[in-house]
């Protein structure tokens, strides 16, 4: 059955700067820069490096844009390339490609929404013991001063931070993140010093002049299977999901949360007198990133567990690490039988309406609304004559998008989706084997080739109805 999203609803796709922009010759050395090239930190042993040349391609990426029928493009703003100087002030050299992108956008009629922090801070920062440091909050907070007065107008919606929880915890406790650190009380400091300075930068950007302000945070259902008690999922929801929402909305952490952490990673939360009203200052909006559910087990090691696909077909193990659950680290993600991406995620779509409605039954009025900043698929189909016949990137948006609908109909305010990814891009940990692009990008030639899911998505944004399940 078609579909029909209400008036009004934003559609679009996004990416991150240190995943696309490549020219990392013109911007200071980022966190991830360095953590790439430790041995065995990148599966595929790559760096982003030119990664997509975006920023030598940008106006035709913003005309291709055009081409598809993006109505918005989620982005997010280098802090080691605004911070030209090294420090944390913006320098105006380093803030004017962010000009030229807005400045771009605004001209192709396209809304910019604009992440301040998508993980690749200034390696000099990093090494004054990056979010580790509470100076670092603070520091954010004037970056984000700097990059509201030269972008003003031109940005229809600001992020402060993109999944905060990853940086804590992939960063600094199971170490499979930038910086690569395994200390699980440097994880629950940084987690507070990333809520703090998101609550400073939306004073700052309400200062600047910003309208439309919010944070993109990665919650998910926390499922077990039939070995796991209600302790330990309990333990996980709070690290994964509580601890972000409750300081963001409420004003204060989950009780039992600042106790499991201060129990597992002492001294746990280093919260000062005000931190809480600081962090939760009003926002208008909250992105959801949303891949699947996540199922552990307490039960025997998963014969496949350590197994993940380095390109489809190939399979390959990864070193173990200690959990990034810190509260919770015996829990395992558990086997799981049902449809995988080409990254062994698991497809879980119906758990998307069911963490929408969740929020909303937990938040009531203190929610804001919300937008979908994140969702995709890695699946690597071959282009051929020019033609990349992505049917499963289809059916999974498909899907996602059909659960979305479902929870605006059970009366969640969702305002907009963007898709992961406009591009193939640089996967983190995984590389450049994880192709999550609407955009097929050979990365030898820099040959964009839009993918079957990418025209599909360009008619779902320009009409704002799904078609017959296809
Ligand atoms: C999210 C990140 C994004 C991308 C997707 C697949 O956690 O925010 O940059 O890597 O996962």
């Amino acid at each position: 059955m078609t579909l029909q999203f209400p008036e009004g609803f934003v559609w679009g796709a996004a990416t991150s700067s240190h995943q696309i922009e490549g020219s990392p010759g013109s911007r200071r050395e980022d966190v991830w820069d360095r953590f790439s090239r430790r041995a065995g930190a990148i599966m595929d042993g790559t760096v982003a490096g030119d990664a997509c040349d975006h920023l030598n391609r940008m106006q035709d990426d913003v005309s291709l844009m055009v081409e598809l029928g993006l109505q918005a493009y989620r982005f997010s703003i280098s802090w080691a390339r605004v911070a030209g100087d090294g420090g944390w002030r913006a320098t105006a050299a380093g803030i004017e490609p962010y000009r030229r992108l807005v400045g771009m956008l605004g001209d192709a009629g396209i809304a910019a929404s604009a992440t301040l922090f998508h993980w690749d801070h200034p390696q000099e920062l990093e090494d004054a013991g990056g979010w580790r440091n509470r100076d670092m909050s603070s520091w954010f907070a004037e970056y984000a001063t700097d990059v509201v007065d030269a972008l003003g107008d031109g940005v229809a919606q600001w992020a402060t931070l993109n999944e905060p929880w990853c940086v804590a915890f992939l960063g600094h406790a199971d170490g499979e993140h930038a910086p690569g650190r395994q200390v699980p009380a440097e994880a629950a400091a940084v987690a507070h010093h990333l809520l703090l300075g998101h609550g400073l930068a939306v004073d700052a950007l309400r200062a600047g002049g910003a309208r439309d302000v919010g944070v993109v945070l990665n919650p998910a259902p926390i499922l077990g299977d039939g070995s796991v008690d209600a302790q330990t999922l309990r333990r996980i929801d709070g690290t994964l999901n509580r601890l972000w929402f409750d300081a963001v909305l409420l004003g204060r952490y989950p009780a039992d949360v600042v106790e499991d952490l201060a129990a597992v990673a002492a001294p746990g939360l280093p919260i000062r007198d005000g931190d809480e009203d600081q962090i939760a200052r009003p926002i208008d909006w909250i992105g959801v990133n949303y891949y699947n559910d996540h199922t552990f087990t307490l039960g025997a090691a998963d014969p496949d567990g350590d197994l993940v696909a380095v390109s489809s077909g190939d399979a390959v193990a990864v070193p173990r690490r200690p959990s990034a659950h810190v509260t919770a680290p015996a829990a395992r993600p558990a086997h799981w039988d049902g449809e995988i991406t080409d990254q062994r995620w698991p497809i879980t779509p119906a758990g998307f309406e069911r963490l929408l409605v969740r929020l909303r039954d937990d938040y009531g009025s203190a929610l804001p609304p919300l937008f979908v900043t994140e969702n995709g698929a890695a699946f690597d189909d071959p282009v051929v004559d020019g033609v990349c016949d992505d049917e499963r990137r289809i059916v999974y948006l498909d899907a996602h998008l059909r659960s979305v609908r479902r929870a605006i109909a059970a009366g969640v305010d969702v305002r907009g989706y963007y898709a992961w990814s406009l591009f193939d891009n640089f996967e983190w940990a995984w590389g450049f084997a994880q192709r999550f692009g609407l955009v097929h990008v050979d990365f030898d030639t820099q040959v964009r080739t839009p993918r079957n899911s990418a025209w599909w998505y360009g008619e779902v944004c320009r009409t704002g109805l799904v078609p017959a399940a296809p």
